[in-house]
């Protein structure tokens, strides 16, 4: 009965539908859209990931889903010094280079990560046998070079990557021993001078946990802008697990937003599985859990000025493809896609948090 009632209803509506479309002289009747949302579409801000280049070529969904929902690209390894510049006299740009035609052809902002890092470093640096000014030479023209080769279409960089320690100590890296504390500021100066119109960041993890390395990195970046040496964001890295409490979720990205840069969440995951408990299974329980802090770190981070807004970039896209397990020694699942592709909760909470 229910069923004749609610067939009669539809086919009133299909008639309606008809006759007002022949009124109008419109003809044929268009089927209502299927509305199917783009992450991006949806953001007051960028939106991005950061993407593994074998999985571009090689995986059909992960590409689509690239293409579709973000308009941000970062480089998850392919930008890094090891890839780009094996040996001394050698770069290889190949996978860069296509990860740069993708974003041109579809439209994607690139932000480079990483000019320069204590780590993934190719032997012939950290082999190298040189005096100060050798060791400057080998920073600059890196630097140099590689800002110089994707100049005009990379609209940003991580010039320097993680360069303290979670106690706020600057740490005691390969760069820092060869080329004195400053080595950072000259960095900046160093890409500046290779393209004056890319934006520059400081980029690292741990702002949410560690107060005394957040006030740290901030006390540097204020002391460049003093001092004239160009800066224009901070990245926050943003590893963080579903425990993570609002308060420092918020003390981290208020913190940076003071600074007056443009800030980045520049590498969001959410661990689900922070003790590394094998065997651990996904429930939809946890993936809720998941969704209000990936929520929450949204909605905070729009409430700071929207010219600050540089935008949020998860690491990677979807469970299958996170460097979390690999690392954890665990299984996890710390991105809003899963290993298919399909939208988790974190998703809808992600365009929630920034409605
Ligand atoms: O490409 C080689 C491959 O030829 C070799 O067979 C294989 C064997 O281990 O290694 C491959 O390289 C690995 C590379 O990822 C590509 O998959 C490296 O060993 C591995 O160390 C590297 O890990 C990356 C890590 O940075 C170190 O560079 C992760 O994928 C990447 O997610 C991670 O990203 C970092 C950010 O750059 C900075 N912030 C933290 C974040 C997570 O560690």
């Amino acid at each position: 009965m229910k069923k004749i009632f609610f067939s009669i209803i539809a086919i009133s509506f299909f008639i309606a539908a008809c006759s007002k479309k022949s009124s109008t002289g419109g003809g044929a009747v268009t089927p209502p859209t299927v509305i199917d949302t783009s992450m991006y579409t949806m953001m007051p801000f960028a939106v991005g990931a950061s993407v593994n280049i074998n999985l571009m070529q090689n995986n059909t969904k992960y590409n689509s889903v690239v293409k579709k929902e973000y308009n941000s690209i970062t480089a998850e390894n392919a930008m890094k010094f090891g890839a780009l510049h094996p040996s001394a006299n050698t770069y290889n740009w190949t996978d860069a280079d296509y990860l740069i035609n993708f974003a041109q052809l579809n439209n994607k902002r690139v932000h480079g990560h990483t000019l320069i890092w204590y780590t993934s470093l190719p032997s012939w640096v950290t082999n190298f046998v040189g005096d100060s000014a050798a060791w400057e030479n080998l920073l600059k023209t890196h630097i140099q070079t590689v800002v110089t080769h994707f100049k005009g279409k990379v609209v940003s960089w991580d010039v320097v990557n993680e360069d303290f320690e979670d106690t706020g100590v600057p740490r005691n890296s390969i760069w820092r021993q060869k080329l004195g504390n400053d080595y950072v500021a000259r960095c900046f100066q160093y890409a500046n001078q290779a393209d004056p119109d890319a934006l520059l960041f400081y980029n690292d993890y741990g702002h949410e946990y560690s107060a005394a390395k957040r006030t740290a990195i901030i006390a540097m970046l204020n002391d460049f802008k003093a001092r004239g040496i160009p800066v224009h964001g901070i990245g926050m890295q943003f590893h963080i697990t579903v425990g993570q409490s609002d308060a420092n979720i918020s003390a981290a990205i208020n913190t940076a937003a003071s600074t007056g840069l443009k800030v980045h969440i520049s590498e969001l995951d959410i661990r689900l599985n922070a003790s590394a408990v094998q065997g651990l299974a996904y429930t939809n329980a946890m993936g809720v859990q998941q969704a209000a802090r990936y929520k929450y770190v949204v909605k905070t981070y729009k409430a700071i000025p929207a010219s600050q807004q540089f935008g949020i970039t998860t690491w990677n896209v979807g469970d299958a493809d996170s460097w979390i397990p690999g690392w954890q020694g665990a299984p996890d699942w710390p991105l809003p896609f899963d290993a298919n592709y399909l939208r988790k909760p974190a998703y809808a909470a992600i365009i929630d948090g920034a409605k």
